[in-house]
């Protein structure tokens, strides 16, 4: 028998009990005749006193050796309240080697001394550290009650395939030669998409997956190349539909994981979002929205600005009351540029400004009065091309919040993005692509645009952002064949291509498709904005690095000639 109990079970109530324990060496304190040793699993750390008799000679103790001991629970002289079993120790009459180890590369405890490098070729010995353990177990939790909720609901899950063809998704794709079919090719799956559309046309009514999909795109903090989606689609909805089912879905999650009680979301649309924030995925737990100047500056005839295409800003307010004018200089300097002013309102009633040539005392009290600023606000202000400027003012306004910690990890802002551009002009291929993907369906009212100005054709899609961050995104879709065809053909696809690539879909549009919508969540962005948003990597058990490689099987790797071979590659 290995082990009566866990390491992080027993407490008072245990006393006296003789128990068998089995865990790795977290800590040893040698005291002479003594050691203090923690030993820790899965569930916890227990202490345990061994005497060096009980100790059999040339049997060392060393760090991450496994050991099973056998004892009695005593209560501690002195107590540590940070750890269930704090109140109690194992007195240990015998001790086995269960294994061995080498010494760990790093500090096996929550707080480490490994690096990121250090910590992903060792993954396993990070994976002993409650931070990663913990995070693991509530992905876990996420994704049973995702798989409870959506069941209950009606959703039906259903594996698809993930050798597939290249699909347009809007990443490149990972492709796997074919051994059995020379000079042919599969993709690895994007996503679902077409399957989870085919499924439907199946007559399938509500379908969801957890399911892993693979992208060829540069890694960041909230992107890797293999990474899960939780992919739903259903039939007879609307966008309206799709939106309130959702919401429902993601406020059960946060109160189930979380014990939060959402608000209901804002839904905004693509034009208003850039408009207010300057980006498609704005980050509202701090207002700080964009007003536009231009019809002020030019009653007032500010010189300089009244000649400018497009003039903002934004007011942070009560700012100086958080930090010191030393800091919030040196912070105003090091977003400086040429098309941007600052407008600082003292509590001693003095305006400041970034530019003393054109921005004199009149002109800011125009400002301030504009604004409504009271004295401890911060006035900032962008001027220049109008889509430059917005992207600009967007990017200073999450600086100020980082700066002025208004990104409050604990309060979280959901909201949705609807009516999304269908297409995008992109220089590089001279061509429209999707905004979302080609099956996204273009709101009713637009389609006459399509020959005329097809880059202001609005979509039925939506996006769910979190705390500035692109948690899910889907959309309503085509189920006309008519308009299916006519919007490949504005994607620059030609007959043949469409035939070639598609062909198998467009037929399955001559059997009747219900009309149909969806989204996909990414899990692993999903958890992480749970957690407090800091790296997807710390919620997936084996991650890639920044450079989509996995440091621990040293993949992607070389293949042998004779695997080349074997796939046809000289
Ligand atoms: P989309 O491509 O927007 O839509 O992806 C849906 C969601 O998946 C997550 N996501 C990622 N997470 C981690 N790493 C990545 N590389 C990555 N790429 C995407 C994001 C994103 O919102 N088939 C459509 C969905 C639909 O229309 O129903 C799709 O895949 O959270």
């Amino acid at each position: 028998m290995y082990r009566t109990h866990n390491c992080g079970e027993l407490s008072l109530k245990d006393i006296e009990k003789k128990v068998i324990l089995s865990g790795w060496i977290q800590k040893i304190r040698n005291l002479g005749s003594l050691f203090f040793i923690d030993i820790r699993d899965y569930f916890g750390i227990t202490q345990l006193i061994v005497s060096k008799k009980s100790v059999k000679e040339n049997f060392s103790l060393e760090k991450e050796f496994l050991i099973k001991v056998e004892g009695k629970v005593v209560e501690r002289l002195s107590k540590n309240y940070n750890i269930p079993t704090g109140e109690i120790e194992i007195l240990v009459f015998h001790i086995d080697l269960l294994n061995s180890s080498l010494f760990p590369p790093f500090t096996i405890e929550n707080k480490t001394d490994g690096n990121e490098e250090m910590r992903m070729i060792y993954r396993y010995l990070d994976i002993r550290r409650n931070p990663i353990k913990n995070n693991l177990i509530i992905r876990h939790n996420l994704v049973l009650e995702t798989r409870n909720f959506l069941s209950k609901n009606g959703f039906l899950e259903i594996e698809t395939p993930v050798l597939i063809n290249d699909t347009p998704e809007g990443a490149r794709s990972f492709v796997v030669p074919s051994r059995t079919h020379p000079n042919k090719f599969y993709a690895l799956a994007q996503s679902p998409q077409l399957f989870k559309q085919l499924l439907m046309i199946g007559g399938i009514d509500k379908y969801f997956q957890i399911v892993k999909c693979f992208r060829d795109e540069d890694s960041r903090s909230d992107r890797q190349i293999e990474f899960t989606q939780i992919d739903c689609e259903m039939s007879f909805v609307e966008e309206h539909d799709v939106l309130v089912f959702f919401e429902y879905f993601i406020k059960h999650i946060f109160k189930k994981i979380k014990n939060i009680q959402l608000d209901s979301f804002p839904r905004i649309s693509y034009s208003d979002a850039i408009k207010m924030y300057g980006t498609d995925s704005p980050d509202i737990r701090f207002s700080m929205s964009f007003v536009e100047l231009n019809d002020l500056v030019k009653i007032k005839n500010i010189s300089l600005l009244k000649e400018q295409e497009f003039v903002i800003g934004i007011k942070i307010k009560k700012c100086h009351d958080i930090h010191n004018n030393d800091k919030i200089n040196c912070f105003l300097k090091t977003i400086e540029n040429k098309n941007f002013f600052w407008i600082r309102y003292l509590h001693n009633q003095t305006l400041l400004s970034s530019n003393q040539n054109f921005l004199n005392e009149k002109i800011l009290k125009i400002f301030v009065k504009y604004f409504k600023a009271l004295p401890g606000d911060l006035l900032f202000f962008s001027y220049g091309k109008k889509i430059k400027t917005r992207k600009e003012l967007g990017k200073i306004r999450l600086k100020i919040a980082d700066f002025f910690n208004l990104k409050d990890p604990k309060i979280f802002k959901p909201l949705w993005i609807t009516d999304l551009p269908l297409l995008k002009w992109e220089e590089r291929s001279k061509k429209y692509k999707s905004v979302h993907h080609p099956f996204t369906s273009p709101k009713e009212e637009d389609i006459h645009l399509l020959e005329k100005c097809p880059k202001n054709i609005r979509s039925k899609s939506y996006d769910l952002i979190i705390n500035g961050v692109e948690i899910g995104s889907g959309s309503i879709r085509i189920h006309n064949k008519n308009i299916q065809n006519l919007i490949f053909k504005h994607l620059g696809f030609s007959k043949r291509e469409i035939e070639s690539r598609f062909g198998f879909f467009i037929k399955a549009f001559e059997y009747g498709v219900p009309p149909h919508g969806g989204i996909a969540f990414g899990l692993d962005r999903l958890v992480n904005i749970l957690e407090g948003n800091k790296n997807i990597k710390n919620f997936i058990a084996f991650p890639k690095n920044n450079y989509g490689k996995d440091l621990m099987i040293n993949a992607p790797s070389l293949l042998e000639k004779e695997k080349l071979k074997e796939l046809h590659f000289r």
